[in-house]
């Protein structure tokens, strides 16, 4: 093990992020009363340019007038090259009360960026004397912000998730698609003739690179990994195979731009019974082997090795976190 030792952000569950647009706050009580872990409310790209200031005030307002339960409540603000994101910044911190949670920055591009905002976020916390430090999220959707990721992810002590935010990327990197975040056809490979002379034509994952890179600069920062958004929301079995794929390079939840996507989330990212038994009997080996002070682990017949050790003690942590959740 390195000397070097990741500082975890605080822990949150973050399975389902459900993106509400700020103009249409008729979705507000809906979204507060639904099983996503977590919510954010958009100024950004949902929100017209007419409806920027509106967007705003109805935030506020629901920020301050709605029960949003234990969920975790965010707010998209505007990008940094936009003339709406310091008022933001401002009106948010100052008007919107301690139940604001996170601020979700998107397309950011440089290490800068986050210092910058974690700069004007300090000072309006301290002058209206905010009792809790307001988190970031931080959507990570353009070629600048992939080239510089991990200064990014280390920028700033209120980081605490990194998200992939597809469909600007692709535009930024002028990648070809069909629909957001899905696999394109045309990206696979031919395998070489069978005997008969038969081919394979195998589908890839256009986002495997990005996906994988955005974990790697999350994980070593001590950050969540969060997949963005699956934009056909009438193909659950599609949001399904995706969110899967997100689920196994490691990150622990994905955005829902539909109700109907929350249970998918849910699902895909709760960990599933018998490896949640399988890593309580890891855990229990463990015990077992130091209580008899013996250096090997053994279960079934194997040896578990440090890492199994720990995968095992995430697993179940996040389990007892779900657990509580669920009985309250
Ligand atoms: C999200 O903001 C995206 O661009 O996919
Ligand atoms: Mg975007």
């Amino acid at each position: 093990m390195s000397f070097t030792i990741p500082e975890l952000c605080p822990s949150r569950l973050n399975r389902c992020e459900l993106a509400v647009p700020g103009s249409s706050p008729k979705f507000f009580e809906k979204a507060a009363k639904s099983d996503a872990d977590a919510i954010f409310l958009d100024l950004e790209d949902a929100v017209a340019p007419s409806d920027k200031e509106q967007a705003r005030k109805n935030i506020i307002e629901a920020l301050n007038d709605i029960d949003w339960g234990d969920k975790v409540i965010s707010v998209r603000i505007n990008g940094l090259d936009t003339h709406y994101m310091y008022r933001d910044v401002i009106d948010l911190v100052e008007k919107g009360g301690e139940r604001l949670d996170l601020i979700m920055i998107p397309k950011v591009g440089t290490a800068s960026d986050i210092y910058a905002l974690d700069m004007l976020t300090t000072q309006v916390e301290n002058a209206v004397g905010r009792k809790k430090k307001i988190g970031f999220e931080l959507i990570i959707e353009t070629a600048l912000g992939m080239q510089n990721i991990h200064e990014i992810a280390a920028a700033s002590k209120r980081n605490e998730s990194l998200h992939f935010g597809v469909a600007d990327y692709a535009a930024s990197t002028k990648a070809r698609t069909t629909s957001i975040g899905g696999p394109n056809p045309l990206y696979g490979v031919l395998t070489d003739p069978a005997e008969d002379g038969s081919r394979d034509y195998h589908w890839g994952d256009m986002w495997h690179y990005a996906i994988a890179r955005m974990v790697v600069a999350a994980r070593a920062n001590g950050l969540r990994a969060i997949d963005g958004p699956f934009g056909d929301f009438s193909d659950p079995d599609g949001y399904i195979a995706h969110g899967n794929r997100a689920a196994i390079l490691g990150c622990e939840g994905k955005w829902a731009i539909h109700p109907s996507q929350i249970p998918l989330a849910n699902e895909i990212f709760t960990p599933a019974e018998k490896e949640i038994i399988k890593a309580r009997r890891i855990l229990e080996a463990m015990e077992k082997a130091q209580a008899e002070g013996s250096g090997a682990v053994a279960l079934d017949g194997g040896l578990i090795d440090i890492a199994s050790i720990k995968q095992a003690e995430a697993l179940v942590q996040q389990a007892e976190i779900i657990e509580a959740r669920a009985a309250k």
